[in-house]
């Protein structure tokens, strides 16, 4: 082989040159645009695992079921909001913590506690007269087919922590 073959022509080194500094560019917006079209993603799979203090010390719950509000951050690709929960919340028989969905798994109106004098110990929808019992299940012949829906909770320095609400299957 030549000497002549081996060496680089001016054109060359410039196609390489600027093929290498092309390249190097493109980079340098792709990895910052690629981060920012996944990150929210991960964030969100992140948060939602997370369980909420809700402000209610564990001392305070009886078996009275009592209505618990907080608000959660919620992370909608790149919208971020503050979304309001409530939670009816007691102690079952067994001293369990018990933390039920209020809606109602009929068409989701708000269920609550002893919401009809004609079913005192009961929860109730005004929607369709959705009723069910304390532990949560339907009471059978009214409206709703399934049982409402029970958050994940935790306890931590005795204050309860509320995550989300499942169907009772997964709860
Ligand atoms: S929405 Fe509750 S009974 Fe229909």
């Amino acid at each position: 082989m030549s000497d002549k073959k081996k060496q680089v022509s001016r054109r060359q080194f410039l196609n390489y040159s600027l093929t290498g500094l092309g390249g190097f560019m493109a980079a340098g917006m792709l990895v910052p645009m690629l981060r920012f079209a996944i990150d929210p993603v991960l964030q969100a799979q992140a948060e939602a695992g997370d369980l909420a203090n809700v402000g209610l010390s564990v001392d305070d719950i009886t078996e009275e079921p009592q209505r618990v509000d907080w608000e959660v951050l919620q992370v909608d690709g790149w919208y971020e909001s503050n979304i309001n929960r409530t939670a009816w919340v007691f102690k079952d028989e067994d001293g369990e913590i018990q933390a039920f969905s209020p809606i109602c798994t009929h068409l989701g109106c708000f269920v609550s506690w002893e919401g009809s004098e004609d079913y005192p110990n009961e929860f109730f929808c005004p929607c369709h007269d959705g009723r069910y019992y304390k532990d949560g299940t339907n009471v059978p012949g009214t409206p709703p087919l399934r049982p409402l829906e029970v958050y994940e909770h935790a306890v931590e320095n005795g204050m309860l922590y509320l995550g989300e609400p499942k169907p009772r299957e997964e709860a």
